[in-house]
């Protein structure tokens, strides 16, 4: 079962504020700026006010960030909603970013697709009901040479066959945390039969 929560039915919150601990973390963000140039501090702050508020950015939190930084809404909105790592509506506890991109395509992402689809009952773009996943589709995220590769909020899980990727969210769903990085016996991106002789 699987719960759609396209733009227009997102609740939005009427106010947001930060918190007593992240009120000094803008502080620090705001002094690494000179002051006539604060609006450079657009992007830490929306990551702070994601990571405040269960990964996602609601309107209210933008209309706190630009009273902060003396911008209009809309720039604030208009950064917000290029950068595709801030979520403009409500995502799950873990939001889970498959790559399919033509590297990660040509080494199996269709399985990995399709292994998170049936794990998890749900289609791209859609929450699992009791809110611990989204699945999405994204593409490339750099890290072509551990293809395919997915990334679960801050973390990549590279190497990936359909075995892994499964055994990945089970232990999510289990409540432990897998172990980021290459799934396979590499331990970055070195080749896969260790050094070539020269
Ligand atoms: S193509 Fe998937 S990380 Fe680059």
């Amino acid at each position: 079962m699987s719960v759609r929560r396209p733009a227009a039915e997102v609740l939005q919150p009427k106010s947001f504020s930060f918190n007593e601990k992240n009120l000094l973390v803008v502080d620090t963000i705001l002094s690494k700026y000179p002051k006539e140039k604060k609006a450079s501090a657009l992007l830490p702050l929306l990551d702070l006010a994601q990571r405040q508020n269960a990964n996602w950015i609601s309107t209210a939190a933008m209309k706190v960030i630009s009273e902060i930084l003396s911008l209009p809404l809309i720039k604030v909105l208009e950064v917000a909603t290029f950068y595709t790592m801030f979520n403009l509506k409500p995502v799950g506890k873990n939001l889970l970013q498959v790559c399919t991109t033509t590297p990660c395509w040509l080494r199996g992402s269709d399985d990995i697709v399709s292994a998170c689809k049936k794990k998890l009952g749900i289609d791209f773009g859609e929450t699992t009901q009791d809110n611990k996943f989204t699945l999405l589709e994204v593409e490339c995220l750099g890290a072509c040479s551990n293809a395919p590769m997915v990334q679960i909020n801050d973390y990549f899980y590279e190497d990936l066959n359909e075995d892994s990727m499964i055994k990945i969210i089970e232990d999510i769903q289990k409540g432990s945390k897998p172990k980021p990085g290459p799934q396979s016996k590499r331990t970055g991106s070195e080749p896969h039969n260790n050094r070539v002789k020269v």
